[in-house]
């Protein structure tokens, strides 16, 4: 008889409730996979998206489990991969599958060894934010020491992690949020302004706190009605990059004459095709960083496996300030 265990599964795409606590057989790993006991999840807006039926990038099958960004510790190999990976603690970021007691990554090249100063808890949470975040100011907007960002989300894990990554390269750093209680949650971390985008002032806000020069750079993963107001608030040379659009459409395309006038950039970041490879300068000060507590991985609030419907509710309705995990097997 195969070894049960507790596992959220989905039989159709829809609101938080499609998704059920069930016992299920521990997956097996086929060639070139490995399995994980799974110890902590982030909560990756990818995961409400693949709920809802919103992702199209990556297969989805039901029964469907939903968890992406995930720790654990690996206890079994499929065929043809080195067996000394049994026992590793690693980060999974390219397979859903998490919200279980053990995962499957379908494609060990694409494991990330946890650093050991690292805990699993950070470990599910600090890589993705911080590399879109990373990749986003240096990457795609070319930030250069002592320029002006301004971070939509700021309370959400990459504007968080923008902030601390920007403000370490002497730049001014301005936060949007949505409420009094996450911009004050945005202030604890490394922003010199955090502006309530609820208010309608926002933009004078933002113009006053540049002396009425605009920002550098803007990162945008909000998208929705606010992004409109990205182009005015550009200085000359200035760069805005999108990276999603959490807040609702994509913004409208800018004409090439207020690219050309304004000299302004608009650009886009897809973060997986560039991201820069384990042990390179980037993922490097980045560990450094987190593992020495330099720059605050906002985690909030953890939730027990059987909570994370509630959780995908409160996502949803914009509840969370930076990022929760879930508890699956939790630290061993
Ligand atoms: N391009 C890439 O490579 C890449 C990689 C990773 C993530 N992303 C994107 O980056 C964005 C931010 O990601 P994240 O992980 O920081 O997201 P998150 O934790 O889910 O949310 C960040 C913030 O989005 C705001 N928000 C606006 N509308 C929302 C809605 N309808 N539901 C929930 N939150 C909403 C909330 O702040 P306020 O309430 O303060 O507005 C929230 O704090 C997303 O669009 C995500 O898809 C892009």
């Amino acid at each position: 008889m195969s070894q049960m265990m507790r596992a959220i599964q989905m039989d159709a795409f829809g609101g938080p409730d499609v998704m059920e606590m069930r016992e299920v057989p521990v997956p097996e790993p086929g060639p070139g996979q490995a399995r994980i006991h799974v110890a902590y999840v982030g909560m990756n807006p990818f995961d409400a998206m693949a709920r809802s039926g919103k992702i199209d990038f990556m297969p989805i099958t039901f029964p469907f489990t939903p968890g992406l960004e995930h720790t654990g510790i690996v206890d079994a190999v499929g065929e043809g991969v080195d067996d000394t990976l049994v026992g590793k603690r690693v980060i999974s970021r390219s397979s859903f599958g998490a919200y279980a007691d053990y995962s499957i990554a379908h494609n060990v090249s694409l494991l990330l060894m946890l650093d050991d100063r690292i805990d699993l808890k950070t470990g599910c949470v600090y890589r993705g934010c911080s590399f879109t975040a990373w990749h986003a100011l240096y990457e795609a907007c070319r930030l250069k020491p002592g320029e002006t960002c301004l971070l939509h989300s700021a309370a959400g894990p990459i504007g968080i992690m923008g902030a601390q990554i920007a403000k370490s390269d002497g730049c001014a750093v301005i936060g949007l949020a949505g409420g009094p209680d996450k911009v004050s949650f945005a202030k604890g971390y490394a922003a010199d302004h955090v502006f309530d985008y609820n208010a309608d002032v926002w933009v004078e806000d933002v113009m006053a706190a540049t002396n009425g020069r605009g920002v550098d750079v803007i990162v945008d993963g909000n998208g929705g009605p606010n992004a409109a107001h990205n182009i005015d608030l550009l200085a000359p040379k200035g760069r805005v990059v999108y990276i999603g659009a959490t807040a609702g459409p994509m913004p409208d395309p800018v004409a090439i004459p207020t690219l050309i006038f304004k000299n302004i950039s608009v650009v886009g970041m897809n973060l997986a095709p560039i991201e820069d490879a384990p042990g390179s300068n980037t993922d490097r000060t980045i560990i450094e960083n987190v593992a020495t507590g330099v720059w605050r991985v906002p985690i909030t609030e953890e939730v027990a496996l059987e909570d994370v419907a509630d959780l995908h509710r409160r996502l949803e309705s914009r509840q969370v300030r930076g990022r929760a995990v879930i508890r699956v097997g939790g630290d061993p």
